[in-house]
């Protein structure tokens, strides 16, 4: 592959920090990792670095990573079950070294970590290998330790990410993910040519979708007002978007130290409704997809109580622009890439909010870029 890192790629160049730099980057990861991926033959992953036969055969995959990584993971397991039929247990890596496996000579363990470096994911590779199971690291880091262990190793070509706060390398790990989903399905005949083609012409068209995202920074930067002066906050969504409100969530507490907790928008009336008084800050992904009609009934669940609800919504949605006090506007995506492209509102929105609360949104405190120990 072209890995075009060249030596000033982590400057900052003209932007204010780099995870404002990071964030404007994502379309061009995505398409660097995208080139030459589709050939007459389908979706070329040389990087596996399987047998056709042994391909056909994985009839089990554990996903394993931490932090922003893992949320990756929950994305990729919905993905590979869907298209390639194929069961997935996807864990923390911290939690999965303590659980028994259960690994065959068809077990397929992959390990998603942006640094190669997290100590837990590698000892949970360490423990997949031994068990017997060929591991797959996807990582950004050429050389990382998890690229050296690894059976095969998928580069996401994301070039470096300085800010502690993952952005590109959470979309360019998805995009990732959905190249092992198309690919085991049409190698274990689940998706033929066709459909795995039309996936792909689809996932070509998410940089642009980012882009059109990316020139609407005034709306997220509009929507921190939401948060000013608020003590905690809830993101809800539902199915790949509960991933959604957990990534946004997880943005907004490293960089802006805002307690935010997410939740599966349906399971909000188990709990965390108790939580909403006036002025609470609630964020709702609300997409149009087959669920946009239930989570709007939680939007209006939540305005009742006196929240202030800012909306990720498609494009043209007039219900949830009439109940919502901040919009987020995506435009028109199949549902199954609306998580890359949502995320980008959501990591610019804890960026603005971080801002407005004086905090050095790269270099969050506590935290660490790799966490070199378990
Ligand atoms: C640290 C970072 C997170 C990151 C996690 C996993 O906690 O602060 O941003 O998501 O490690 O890192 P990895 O390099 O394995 O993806």
């Amino acid at each position: 592959f072209d890995i075009d890192w060249d030596a000033g790629a982590a400057a900052m160049g003209d932007y204010p920090d780099f995870m404002a730099k990071e964030i404007a980057e994502q379309p061009e990861a995505i398409e660097r990792l995208l080139k030459d991926r589709l050939t007459p033959k389908g979706i070329r992953l040389d990087e596996l670095e399987m047998t056709d036969a042994e391909i056909a055969a994985i009839d089990r995959v554990y996903i394993v990573a931490c932090g922003t990584s893992y949320h990756v993971g929950l994305i990729a397991r919905s993905l590979i079950e869907s298209w390639a039929r194929i069961p997935v247990s996807v864990e923390p890596a911290s939690e999965f070294n303590y659980e028994d496996v259960l690994v065959s000579d068809h077990t397929l363990c992959i390990i998603i970590t942006q640094s190669g470096e997290t100590a837990d994911t590698l000892a949970s590779a360490r423990k997949m290998h031994a068990a017997g199971a060929k591991v797959l690291a996807v990582t950004n880091v050429i050389g990382s330790s998890a690229a050296r262990e690894a059976d095969g190793v998928l580069y996401v070509q994301a070039g470096p990410e300085v800010a502690v706060a993952s952005t590109k390398a959470y979309t360019a790990q998805m995009v990732a993910s959905v190249l092992v989903a198309l690919f085991l399905a049409q190698r274990n005949g689940s998706l033929g040519y066709r459909e795995v083609s039309r996936r792909f012409r689809e996932l070509e068209r998410v940089p642009g979708l980012i882009r059109e995202v990316l020139a609407r920074a005034w709306q997220d930067e509009a929507a921190a007002h939401a948060f000013i002066g608020a003590g905690s906050s809830l993101f809800l969504g539902r199915g790949l978007n509960s991933t959604t409100a957990a990534e946004g969530a997880l943005k907004l507490k490293e960089i802006s130290y805002l307690h935010a907790e997410a939740y599966p928008a349906g399971e909000m009336k188990h709990g965390p409704i108790a939580l909403i008084d006036p002025g609470f800050p609630v964020v709702v992904i609300c997409p149009d997809d087959r669920v946009r009609y239930k989570t709007i009934s939680n939007i209006q669940e939540v305005k009742a109580r006196g929240a202030v609800v800012v909306s990720v919504a498609t494009d043209g949605d007039q219900k949830i622009a009439q109940l919502s006090d901040y919009l987020l506007m995506i435009p028109p995506a199949p549902e199954y890439y609306v998580p890359i492209v949502a995320v980008v509102h959501l990591q610019m929105l804890a960026r603005y909010v971080a801002l407005a609360r004086g905090c050095d949104v790269d270099k969050p405190r506590n935290l660490a870029k790799s966490v070199t120990v378990e």
